[in-house]
Formats: C-alpha cells, sequence, structure tokens
C-alpha cells in the first residue's frame, strides 16, 4: 500500500469535524493523520482543541496581510511548511481565492451542511425548515471557485421531522457529518478518492452520483 498522504485541517470555530477527523485516525479508520490544524483565528476553539490532542496548530490571520490574495498565498505555505498534501476545510469561514483554490485542486475537500447543490451559503437549517422540505443533510465536496459548487463525493441525509427546530435538526445533521467526512477524508489519504476533470473517482471508478449515508 502506498504511504498515506499527509494532510492539514482548516477551523475557524468550534472544530467539531476536526475532532471526528482526529478521532477516526486515532482508531485506524483514515491512514495517517492531520499533520497540522490552521484557523484564520486565534481564538477558534478548534485550535485549541487541536493543541490539547498533540497536534501542531497555526494561525494565519488576514488581518497581518495586505489583501486576500497575500493572505491566501501565506495560508497556502503554511499548510504546505507542515507537510501536508491535501487539505479538509472544518468549519472554514473564509472565502479562499482562485489562486489558493487551483494550489490544492483535487486536494481540498469542504463539508457542506446541505444535500448541495440544493442550499449553498449561510443558515441551511433553517432555510430548509422555512421550505418545508422533507430531507436535509450534509455533503463533502471537492472545492472549487465557485462557492458550495464542486463535485460531490459523499452526503448524509435525514429526514425532517414534523416539530423540528433549527438546533435539532442541526444536531441531526452534525452526527452524519462526523460519520461521512472522516470516511471521504480516509478515502483521499489513502489515495483512494481522486479528481479527474470534473469526475469524483473512487477506486478508479466514476462516481455518477454522490454515495448516501442515513441513520441506522
Ligand atoms: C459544520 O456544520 C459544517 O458543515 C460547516 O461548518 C460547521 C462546522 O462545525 N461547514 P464544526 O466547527 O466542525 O463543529
Amino acid at each position: 500500500m502506498p504511504a498515506p498522504l499527509p494532510f492539514a485541517v482548516l477551523v475557524s470555530g468550534r472544530g467539531s469535524n476536526m475532532l471526528a477527523i482526529a478521532a477516526a485516525a486515532r482508531d485506524g479508520q483514515i491512514p495517517g493523520g492531520p499533520v497540522a490544524v490552521v484557523s484564520d483565528r486565534a481564538d477558534a476553539a478548534g485550535l485549541a482543541a487541536a493543541a490539547a490532542l498533540g497536534i501542531p496548530t497555526e494561525v494565519v490571520a488576514p488581518a497581518q496581510f495586505a489583501d486576500r490574495g497575500d493572505w491566501c498565498r501565506a495560508l497556502s505555505a503554511a499548510i504546505a511548511s507542515h507537510g501536508a498534501e491535501f487539505v479538509a476545510l472544518a468549519g472554514f469561514m473564509r472565502i479562499l481565492d482562485p489562486g489558493f483554490v487551483a494550489r490544492w485542486q483535487g486536494r481540498l475537500l469542504n463539508i457542506h451542511p446541505s444535500l448541495l447543490p440544493a442550499y449553498p451559503g449561510l443558515h441551511t437549517h433553517r432555510r430548509v425548515l422555512e421550505a418545508g422540505d422533507r430531507w436535509h443533510g450534509c455533503t463533502v465536496h471537492f472545492v472549487t471557485e465557485e462557492l458550495d459548487a464542486g463535485p460531490l463525493v459523499i452526503q448524509g441525509r435525514v429526514p425532517v421531522l414534523s416539530g423540528d427546530t433549527e438546533q435539532a435538526l442541526s444536531a441531526r445533521v452534525q452526527k452524519l457529518e462526523h460519520i461521512i467526512y472522516p470516511k471521504a477524508v480516509g478515502w483521499l489519504a489513502a489515495g483512494r478518492l481522486a479528481l479527474d476533470g470534473g469526475t469524483v473517482l473512487l477506486d478508479g471508478q466514476p462516481l455518477r452520483a454522490p454515495l448516501i449515508e442515513e441513520p441506522e
């Protein structure tokens, strides 16, 4: 088996997906493990949580740079300096510029709290409830220049229940995030997942539609 690809996780907030990924690496579900957790915010709870696990952490704050381009170049350099060969965005709340996306093309995953292509952007749980949808969920996708629009890898799907609140629905979706994201990261680390043009390949086979995971 080839050596696992080292990766970095980028967080802006609480970092529960980062913790799920770190736990999966510890349990052997992801070969290797995160070589760094990087944030745009020194006060991100996810950074402290990573440090407590002994994972190297780094802050690259946009305020220290003249513009987004400079910041994105510094961010890329910081990630690469830890030896990472791919990047998992896990609640990273800033837009990355085209140079960053091109630099990590096919090596940049994100998790989004909706069944993409439905509900790109923010406040997805609220919007699903307002629309009266029957299904909701989360999606792991490769990142491209267009926000929340890259090729889809795996989705977690939950029914919307009558009487659901934004909080209850979000908690149910997050449970699935913590299952599907470590899976996808594990595939990429093991060299099983790739992007060929706009096509996602898993074990060399094109995925015609994202894989679907539902609660047991
Ligand atoms: C998750 O809901 C994820 O889908 C979105 O940001 C949130 C991050 O949560 N991209 P956490 O910081 O991993 O707990």
